[in-house]
């Protein structure tokens, strides 16, 4: 039989002496306290790590700003290494952080095959899984507690192939690195450059694990080409322009073209003048010109001194708003009440105004069309053209 629960005298009493014990801490303020946990996997060790470097960087930030409680939760972040591309420690570590610490929020995933292999978790705990910069499409249709902060590759290839078919370039060399954002950006590619009236003159993909893209170069060198294509994840375009300026890409007239993360703001610096002419479409540049993001810029390179922020971090720094807005909308919200919170929101991110569509759980932005240029002896993407509310499948 349930019986209702009435405290003895005695017991009141008791509880009496503990509040008294505690000073003026009532009790009652402690059971309501249960710290927000968000469990952060992240690649914070090997090829990867910049993402992870950038991600964690803003998720700090973000809290150094907007404060380390949520209404009245204090927020704990707990950041786990990936260890690399190893799905099945992924999803230990997911289940780990679930059981063990008890987290309200999975965040982060740098690639791809981590997100999926996380997304069954997600599922099973009903906790919201936000994915900061994994970028192939499919990824939300993997989870109902999935919502992404970041960006898709269908969204950020799609202007830099009509910018393609507009500026006369006939035939292009396409080069992808072979796993699923590879395949949905060279895909979003060839079919609408294709379709505009362009050639592919071929398509060449490079392995995910130590990838050498000196043949690939040579090769699409000897094509004589208008331009090449490339899509590598964050972390190798710095390998990829070394290789296109020792044989001489640019010289031989052909010009280099993508979406931003070839060129993406962590390793740019570390380019140099070899990058200059590159153009790409991406959802965030740091040169980005609104006040917003020189707030942003500024305090992340003051408190990360010679980092500058790349499209991951504001993968992190956008992830944690969603989290941050939620919980204050349903500050003990189940997991499916914080994932009905974040559907359908808007804001003014440092990288432009964005929303989560309701349906998809995917986020809507704009995507710029941008030239890596010298500024003051330094290659930045600057931006010249915009396309706004670019959905997850890339219309424009
Ligand atoms: C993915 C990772 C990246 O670092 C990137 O720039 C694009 C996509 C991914 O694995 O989904």
């Amino acid at each position: 039989m349930n019986r209702p629960f009435r405290p003895s005298r005695r017991r009141i009493l008791q509880g009496a002496a503990g509040v008294a014990a505690l000073g003026t801490v009532p009790r009652i303020a402690i059971a309501q306290s249960a710290p927000v946990k968000i469990g952060l996997i992240l690649p914070m060790t090997g090829p990867f790590a910049s993402t992870g470097r950038q991600i964690s960087a803003s998720c700090k930030l973000y809290m150094q700003q907007h404060g380390s409680t949520i209404a009245g939760r204090p927020v704990e972040l707990i950041i786990k290494d990936d260890t690399g591309v190893a799905p099945e420690t992924t999803k230990r570590i997911a289940q780990e952080l679930v059981v063990q610490d008890k987290i309200t929020v999975l965040a982060g995933f740098g690639l791809t095959p981590l997100a999926f292999a996380a997304a069954p978790v997600a599922t099973e705990a009903k906790v919201p899984m936000i994915v900061m910069a994994a970028g192939t499409q499919v990824i939300p249709q993997r989870s109902p507690f999935i919502v992404r902060s970041g960006f898709t590759l269908p969204q950020n290839t799609a202007p830099i192939a009509l910018w393609a078919s507009q500026n006369k370039l006939n035939r292009v060399f396409t080069l992808v690195t072979d796993y699923a954002p590879g395949l949905d950006s060279e895909k979003t590619f060839v079919n609408r450059f294709k379709a505009a009236g362009g050639t592919i003159v071929e398509s060449v993909r490079t392995p995910l694990k130590n990838p050498d893209y000196a043949p690939f170069l040579q090769r699409a060198k000897d094509s004589k080409a208008d331009a090449l294509f490339v899509f590598v994840p964050s972390g190798e375009g710095l390998a990829v322009m070394k290789q296109f300026d020792e044989r001489g890409l640019k010289q031989a007239g052909m010009k280099m073209i993508g979406p931003g993360d070839v060129v993406d703001d962590d390793l740019l610096p570390s380019m140099g003048a070899a990058a200059a002419g590159v153009i790409t479409s991406m959802h965030y540049s740091a040169a980005h010109d609104s006040p917003e993001n020189k707030a942003y810029v500024a305090a992340m390179m003051k408190a990360n001194p010679g980092m500058r922020p790349n499209f991951h971090s504001v993968g992190g720094w956008d992830g944690m708003h969603l989290i941050y807005e939620a919980l204050k909308k349903e500050p003990k919200g189940s997991g499916e009440q914080l994932v009905e919170a974040m559907k359908g929101m808007k804001w003014t991110s440092p990288r432009g105004p964005m929303s989560i569509d309701p349906a998809t759980r995917d986020v809507v932005q704009t995507v710029y069309l941008r030239e890596t240029k010298m500024v003051n002896g330094e290659p930045w993407n600057i931006e010249f053209a915009k396309f706004e509310n670019v959905g997850p499948g890339g219309n424009i």
